[in-house]
């Protein structure tokens, strides 16, 4: 069997379990009328539902061409958006030691999105070429 409904349907599903959990975090921020956590519901959306659904949707339509690349990119991006939610939270709650977690889970990130770059632009080259 191809790894490419795995790997897509793997973005997918944490897409969208990353979207109840940071909309349930919104609307606790919004009842609170705290607004601390802000930026945890914010990357926890971004990074977690559009992220990971926008990268599932796209290896769903492209397909996985290069399927090691395509794995460390959602290696990469799981641990980091794993390790980045709580550390951050943390952070924000004035959990100073925190924050080496936070910048290597940015680095775990950074990494994904550049392997992913990477996949992208190997893929519309080859099919314009
Ligand atoms: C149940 C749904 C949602 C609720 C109740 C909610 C609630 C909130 C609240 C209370 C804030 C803080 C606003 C402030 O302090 O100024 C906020 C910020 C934010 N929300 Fe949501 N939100 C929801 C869904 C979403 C979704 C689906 C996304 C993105 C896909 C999103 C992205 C953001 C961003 C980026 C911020 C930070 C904005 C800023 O600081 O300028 N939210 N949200
Ligand atoms: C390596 C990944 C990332 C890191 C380490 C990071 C870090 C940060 C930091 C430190 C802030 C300032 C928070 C504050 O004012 O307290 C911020 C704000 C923000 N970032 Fe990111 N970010 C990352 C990726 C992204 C991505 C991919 C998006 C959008 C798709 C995004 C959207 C935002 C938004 C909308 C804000 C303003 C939210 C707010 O103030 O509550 N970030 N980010």
């Amino acid at each position: 069997m191809s790894v490419q409904p795995k790997l897509s349907s793997r973005f997918l599903v944490i897409g969208v379990l990353a979207a109840p959990l940071g909309m349930t975090l919104g609307i606790l921020m919004a009842a609170s009328g705290n607004h601390q956590l802000a930026p945890v519901h914010a990357h926890l959306l971004l990074l977690g539902w559009v992220g990971f659904f926008l990268h599932g949707l796209y290896y769903r339509l492209a397909g996985v061409t290069q399927p090691a690349l395509a794995g460390w990119h959602f290696n990469f991006a799981f641990v980091g958006v794993l390790l980045l939610v709580p550390s951050l939270a943390a952070l924000l709650s004035g959990y100073k030691s925190a924050e080496p977690v936070s910048a290597f889970a940015s680095l775990l990130l950074i990494i994904a999105y550049l392997l992913f770059a990477v996949v992208v632009i190997r893929d519309t080259t080859r099919r314009a070429g």
